[in-house]
C-alpha cells in the first residue's frame, strides 16, 4: 500500500502533529466565543460555523472507485464541520491516478456519493465535491497504458505509486486544443453529476500541482498557444473550467482551491504573487461561493508570507484559508479579516468532533500518518470522540 512519504516529504509540515490543550478556564471561555463558531454563507451555501474540513484523499474507494458504506460513515462522523470539502474525486478516467481514490464519472459513483451526501445532510452538515484531474501526475498504469496528458511535455522528477508498485513519473503528452475543450466539458459533466448526487456544491481543484495548477504555474506550462506564456494565457484553462462549471450548475455553488506556493508535485512559479492575485481577480468576476487558498500561517510559512492577502483584496466573496491552523491562529485569522473561514485537514482527519473539541478547549487526537492512505477502518473511522 502507498506510503505516506510522498505527501509528507513534499509538504514538509505533516510530521509536526497538532496537539492542542486549552485546559484553563480562560482559554475554554475564549474557545467558546470564537468567531470560528459563527454561521456564514458561501454563495448559496449556508453553513453553521466557519470551520471547513479540508479535502483529504484517503484511498478507501476500492478498485471500482465508488464511494461505499465505510466512506459514508467517515464523512457522517465529521458532519459538524461547517462545510466538508470531499476528498479529490476524478472527473474522468483520464483524470484518475491515485490508488483507491473515488470518481464521479459513472452512475455507480453518483449513487455511492448519494449515500454520503444524505448522511451528512441528516446530521445537518454541508458537503461539496472536489473535482480532480491529475494531468501529468497520473501514470499509464492507471490509464490502460495511455500516456498522461498535461499542458506541456514536462515530467515531474519523482516517483508515484501505481497498482503495480512505485514507478517514476512519465513524460506527459501535451494536450491538443480539442483535448482541452473536451476536458473542460468533463468538469461541467462532473458538476452536473455532483448535483445529482446531492452535493451542496463543487470545489474546482486548481491546487497542489494537478492539471489546472499545471496550466497556471510556469514550471509546468511552456505552451506557445493561447494557453501558455503570459499570466492571462496560463489562467485561460482555469477561466474556461470555472465558466463551464458555473454554467452547468451555479456560481453560488462553486468554489475554487488554489495553492500559490505549494511545491508539491514539482511545482513553482517565478511570479507567484502576480500570477495568483490575477487568478483571484479572474475568479472574482464569476461571483463564486468561495475561494480556498492553501497558505501556511505567517509563523510557519516556508515561502514569502501572506501571499493570500492581495488575493483576499480582490476576491469579494467567501475566502477560506488553510494549512497548519489551530483554534487560536484560525480565530485570529477571522478576527483580523484575513479570511471568512478556516479549513482544517489533519485535525479533522484525527478528530471527527473537532468543532466540539475547539468549543470545549479539549485536547486533540494526533493523526496517524501510517494509516492516511491504507485500507479499512483503522485510522479512518476509529478515531475517538470526546464522549466515545
Ligand atoms: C492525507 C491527506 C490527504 C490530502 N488530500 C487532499 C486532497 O484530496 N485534495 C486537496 O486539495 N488537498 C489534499 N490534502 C491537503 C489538505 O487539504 C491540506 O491542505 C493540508 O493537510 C494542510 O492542512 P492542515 O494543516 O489543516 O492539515 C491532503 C492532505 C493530507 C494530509
Amino acid at each position: 500500500m502507498r506510503s505516506i512519504s510522498r505527501r509528507t516529504m513534499a509538504k514538509g509540515t505533516l510530521g509536526s502533529l497538532v496537539v492542542l490543550a486549552l485546559g484553563d478556564a480562560g482559554a475554554t471561555e475564549a474557545a467558546q466565543t470564537s468567531p470560528l463558531f459563527e454561521p456564514f454563507k458561501f454563495g448559496d451555501i449556508e453553513v453553521n460555523n466557519r470551520m471547513a474540513m479540508a479535502p483529504l484523499t484517503r484511498g478507501r474507494a476500492g478498485a471500482q472507485r465508488t464511494p461505499n458504506a465505510l466512506m459514508t460513515e467517515y464523512y457522517e462522523q465529521r458532519a459538524s464541520a461547517g462545510l466538508i470539502v470531499s476528498e479529490a474525486t476524478a472527473i474522468s478516467p483520464m483524470g484518475y491516478g491515485w490508488l483507491g481514490s473515488p470518481g464521479v464519472y459513472t452512475q455507480a459513483h453518483v449513487d455511492g456519493w448519494k449515500d454520503v451526501t444524505s448522511a451528512v445532510h441528516r446530521r445537518g452538515g454541508k458537503i461539496v465535491l472536489q473535482l480532480w484531474h491529475m494531468g501529468r501526475v497520473s501514470h499509464p498504469d492507471y490509464l490502460d497504458g495511455q500516456t498522461p496528458i498535461g499542458p506541456s511535455a514536462i515530467a515531474v522528477a519523482d516517483s508515484t505509486y501505481t497498482p503495480q508498485g512505485k514507478k517514476p513519473y512519465v513524460t506527459p503528452r501535451e494536450m491538443t486544443q480539442q483535448e482541452i475543450a473536451s476536458t473542460v466539458n468533463d468538469y461541467a459533466q462532473a458538476a452536473i453529476r455532483a448535483r445529482e448526487a446531492g452535493f451542496d456544491g463543487v470545489e474546482i481543484h486548481a491546487a497542489n500541482g494537478y492539471l489546472i495548477d499545471q496550466f497556471i504555474r510556469d514550471s509546468s506550462n511552456r505552451r506557445t498557444d493561447g494557453y501558455g506564456g503570459s499570466i492571462d494565457n496560463r489562467l485561460r484553462f482555469l477561466r474556461e473550467v470555472t465558466e463551464a462549471v458555473v454554467k452547468a450548475w451555479s456560481p453560488g455553488r462553486t468554489g475554487v482551491r488554489l495553492s500559490p506556493t505549494n511545491p508539491y508535485n514539482g511545482m513553482s512559479d517565478r511570479a507567484a504573487s502576480a500570477t495568483f492575485t490575477a487568478a483571484a481577480k479572474v475568479l472574482n468576476d464569476f461571483g463564486l461561493a468561495y475561494l480556498h487558498v492553501v497558505e501556511a500561517p505567517v509563523a510557519k510559512a516556508r515561502v514569502p508570507a501572506r501571499i493570500a492577502a492581495p488575493m483576499r483584496e480582490v476576491f469579494k466573496s467567501g475566502f477560506i484559508l488553510n494549512d497548519s491552523y489551530d483554534a487560536t491562529t484560525g480565530a485570529a485569522a477571522l478576527t483580523s479579516g484575513a479570511a471568512d473561514a478556516i479549513a482544517y485537514g489533519r485535525p479533522f482527519l484525527a478528530n471527527p468532533d473537532l468543532v466540539e473539541r475547539f468549543r470545549r478547549g479539549g485536547q486533540l487526537n494526533a493523526p496517524d500518518l501510517k494509516t492516511f492512505y491504507t485500507d479499512g477502518a483503522k485510522g479512518y473511522t476509529d478515531y475517538p470522540t470526546l464522549t466515545s
